[in-house]
């Protein structure tokens, strides 16, 4: 695989998110796609990429790739189903529960869903988090020559991974959700055949 053009906290979790790709997915989907970085790693390993982005600049300034195609849409009008579908920084951009009853309904039996999200922090539930600070400092100084990425809208997290939790608990049975480092969590689900 080609070297990243760039690293952000985002791009330091398409490792763990190849890692979910089951080895026979043949389809996938990757919402909130930006310049479709993500969605040009997933064509290595399934053999059709859809990328969804509501914001159209940044669809018509992605570089094209084989078995890619990103198109301006907001998540929640797709209705196909995707062998495996990825989140990474957009499922705050919707309400959760919003979000993660569509992510559920765009997931093939079977498939796997794989977010990786942030939160909002809570000063006691996150409390323990703070012992991780000095390594986000650091991996951040490490690589912070590097640092980049798709000019896209950001919005601050307007959940707490208690919300999240309950609202995967309603609509994802059985997800494993991790905090990690660089103020993202992780989330795998797989839908039942
Ligand atoms: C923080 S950026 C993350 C972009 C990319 N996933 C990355 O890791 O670089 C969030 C992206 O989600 C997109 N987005 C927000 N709401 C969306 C929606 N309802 N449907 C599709 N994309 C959405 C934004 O336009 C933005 O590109």
């Amino acid at each position: 695989m080609p070297t990243d053009p760039y690293w952000n906290h985002n791009v330091h979790y398409h490792s763990w998110v190849l890692d979910q790709v089951p080895e026979n997915a043949r389809t996938a989907l990757d919402i909130g796609c930006g310049d479709g970085l993500l969605a040009r790693k997933l064509a290595t390993r399934c053999d059709a990429v859809l990328g969804v982005d509501i914001d159209d600049q940044v669809i018509a300034d992605a570089p094209a790739a084989p078995n890619v195609h990103l198109e301006h849409a907001d998540f929640r009008d797709l209705d196909q189903t995707f062998d495996v579908v990825t989140a990474v920084a957009t499922l705050h951009h919707v309400p959760v529960r919003d979000g993660v009853s569509t992510l559920r309904h765009l997931v093939a039996p079977g498939g796997t869903l794989a977010v990786v999200g942030l939160w909002k922090m809570h000063p006691v539930t996150d409390f323990h988090y703070l012992p991780l600070l000095p390594a986000i400092w650091g991996i951040d100084r490490w690589r912070h020559r590097s640092y980049g990425g798709p000019s896209v809208a950001l919005r601050d997290p307007q959940e707490t991974m208690g919300e999240i939790r309950a609202a995967a608990a309603e609509h994802l049975p059985g997800a494993e959700i991790r905090r990690r480092l660089m103020w993202r969590y992780t989330l795998r689900w797989q839908r039942p055949r």
